[in-house]
């Protein structure tokens, strides 16, 4: 059966793009190496292979090329000066929650009495501006040259987001919007901070993986749901740092499980616990996980994030576990 697949791959794509080839039961996994994703073709690969007897679930997925790797140390990487450490926040899917994620483990990290800061690259749909209580603000500058960063009690915020307009955002591609986060990053005036989290734009095409060449990481944080296909990206992503040598700090499962308020019944919504067992197999650290509760998306989309609103809540704990473990990686603690 091995053998029948990979012929079928190789006709749509060349061998040296195919990265692997993975026969897990009844289920496929393909990771083809592109520079460019190419979905006619991914679809049609993807219907071919599922109409082989015994194949259920096929899942077609485009990773970076290889020649990435190694890249890192020639090229110059972004002066951001005031900052000690740079972490990102990343999620190889969109809406898993990463933003939400990013934003309360910068401030658990503040609560474990570090300088902290979080800067939102997230050129598709920056939302630290509403999670932090400064939409629609414009950043200041004092010398016409440099911006000041945005407090909120104590943790310093810069959002691409204020140089975009949020009716007509994903005008910027490629050179232009890493430009403009390069600029927007290395013009704010940091001040002494120790830990600065990255919001990543989601996903793993060119400007996360320049992104991740041009800024010295100190590691990376997977957020994903439990679900398989955000899983796979979540793989995804984890490989993209890996091949541009970034630690990867681990994986949270976010929107893990719901407790009914009124009751306390437990439902696994999205199937509890595949994002530790995702970690497991990559040989990653599992962080912990988040559950989906009302409180943690009203407070974020109210500009009051949970681990501020809430401090003794349980999911305040959550996120200040998961802190303390990625401090402890950063040598922090
Ligand atoms: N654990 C959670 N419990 C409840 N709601 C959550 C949780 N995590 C995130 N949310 C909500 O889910 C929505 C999406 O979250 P968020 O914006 O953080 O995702 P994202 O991955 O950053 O999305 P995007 O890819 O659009 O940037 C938001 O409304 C947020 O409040
Ligand atoms: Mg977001």
């Amino acid at each position: 059966m091995e053998e029948k697949i990979k012929a079928i791959v190789e006709r749509y794509f060349a061998l040296s793009q195919i990265e692997e080839i993975k026969l897990l039961g009844k289920r496929v996994i393909v990771v083809i190496a592109v520079t460019q994703d190419e979905p006619e073709k991914q679809k049609a690969l993807q219907a071919e292979l599922q109409q082989l007897e015994g194949i259920e679930k096929v899942s077609v997925v485009f990773t970076a090329p290889k020649k990435a790797q190694g890249l890192r140390p020639e090229i110059a990487p972004w002066q951001v000066n005031g900052v000690k450490k740079i972490i990102a926040v990343a999620s190889g899917k969109g809406g898993v929650g990463k933003s939400t994620t990013a934003v309360n483990l910068t401030l658990a990290l503040a609560n474990l009495g570090l300088k902290t800061a979080i800067f939102d690259a997230d050129i598709y749909g920056p939302s630290i501006p509403t999670m932090l209580g400064y939409e629609g603000v414009a950043p200041q500058s004092e010398d016409g040259k440099t911006f000041e960063p945005f407090d909120f009690m104590g943790t310093q915020s810069m959002s691409i987001g204020t140089l975009i307009d949020k009716s007509t955002p994903l005008i910027w591609r490629g050179a232009k919007a890493c430009g403009a986060i390069e600029q927007l990053l290395c013009d704010t005036r940091w001040q002494n901070v120790d830990v600065m989290v990255i919001d990543m734009p989601p996903g793993t095409g060119d400007i996360q993986i320049t992104l991740s060449q041009r800024l010295h990481f100190d590691g990376a944080v997977i957020v994903s749901t439990p679900q398989d296909i955000a899983l796979i990206d979540a793989v995804k992503g984890v490989n993209m740092f890996k091949k541009v040598n970034v630690p990867i700090l681990g994986i949270i499962e976010n929107m893990s499980y719901y407790i009914c308020e009124k009751c306390g019944h437990r439902a696994d919504i999205f199937g509890h616990e595949g994002a530790r067992r995702t970690a497991e197999k990559l040989g990653e650290t599992f962080l912990g996980e988040i559950p989906l509760h009302l409180d943690i998306r009203e407070n974020a989309d109210n500009g009051t994030p949970i681990v501020f609103a809430k401090p003794e809540s349980p999911h305040t704990k959550a996120y200040e576990e998961i802190a303390a473990k990625v401090a402890k990686k950063l040598g922090l603690a």
